[in-house]
């Protein structure tokens, strides 16, 4: 790439952020990979020395509004305006409202909604005045379906999924693409992080929630053993998204993703709805 465009990545430590660092730094981006704390930065850095890349790395904690600040003005000064967002970085967190106490919502709704209403909002200017740029964050299936047990983390990915579906429309008269990836199960370190942050919950658990949750567990299957998708596959949707001459407003990212989705989606692309309030807007 010539003149290569900048990508920066939230929560980029694992999982699909890790491998969607990769996935932009042998596409030729200038990638900036962020991290909330840059002492997790091995298997990143491993990775790209496996990958025969380069890219750099910055700290960034999407949940501290004074963070994004910082990073992102390191960020601009050192490699120029962000020409590509990916919003990555986000966590779960396992219990239903009544055992979800206001300080595990409050993580969950900063970590999921708060940081990419911050970062999209941090980046968007320099956007509008280039008239061109996209931004691509990653919700979930649970972003369209809310799934016992995971109601803060569904509230927080419909949130995200509320806030983008109506930007979009403005956003790409400023020259700039909106996108969601919603994947079903991933085999990352999601879940083992789901567990440890609602370890305490869990353990906690009285009837009548603890025989729900077994049941549910149980009928829910290891999803994850038969239909989950690698980070390098997500990370290869994002970098559609991100490539793509007319990228789509959704991306659901699998037949099973889909499957579970089917109830609430009749236009799996999601541009249907995009192109009807976009035409409120005015002339284009
Ligand atoms: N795995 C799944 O089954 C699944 C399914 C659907 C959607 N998703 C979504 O996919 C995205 C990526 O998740 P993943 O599967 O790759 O999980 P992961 O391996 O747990 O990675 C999550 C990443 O987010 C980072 N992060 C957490 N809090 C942060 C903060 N305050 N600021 C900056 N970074 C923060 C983590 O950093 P640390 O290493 O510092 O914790 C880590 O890098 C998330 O938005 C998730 O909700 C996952």
């Amino acid at each position: 790439m010539a003149n290569p465009q900048t990508v920066l990545i939230t929560g980029a430590s694992t999982g699909v952020g890790l491998d969607t660092a990769i996935a932009f730094a042998k596409a030729g981006f200038r990638t900036v990979a962020t991290l909330r704390d840059l002492s997790r930065r091995g298997a990143l850095d491993e990775a790209a020395r496996a990958a025969g890349v380069s890219l750099f790395v910055e700290q960034l904690d999407v949940a501290s509004a004074a963070s994004i600040t910082d990073g992102l003005d390191r960020v601009t000064r050192a490699h120029g305006p962000v020409q590509v967002l990916v919003n990555n970085a986000g966590a779960g967190f396992l219990g239903s409202i009544e055992q979800t106490s206001d300080e595990d919502l409050r993580r969950t709704m900063e970590v999921n909604f708060f940081g990419v209403w911050n970062m999209t909002k941090a980046v968007f200017p320099a956007m509008r005045e280039a008239g061109a740029g996209r931004i691509i964050s990653v919700t979930s299936v649970g972003g369209l379906i809310g799934q016992p047990f995971n109601e803060a983390y569904c509230a927080a990915k419909f949130a995200v999924e509320g806030m983008m579906e109506g930007f979009a429309p403005l956003a790409r008269r400023m020259g700039v693409s909106v996108s969601l990836i919603e994947p079903g199960p991933i085999n990352t370190e999601f879940v083992a992080n789901v567990r440890a942050s609602s370890a305490e919950t869990l353990s906690r658990l009285t009837p009548p929630y603890d025989a729900y949750l077994a049941a549910y567990m149980g009928a829910s299957g290891n999803v994850f053993a038969q239909y989950g998708q690698t980070g390098a596959d997500i990370a290869a949707i994002i970098l559609e998204a991100a490539t793509a001459h007319q990228p789509h407003f959704r991306y659901v990212t699998s037949e099973f993703a889909r499957q579970i989705v089917k109830p609430k989606v009749v236009d799996y692309s999601g541009d249907s709805v995009v192109e009807a309030f976009a035409a409120r807007l005015g002339p284009a």
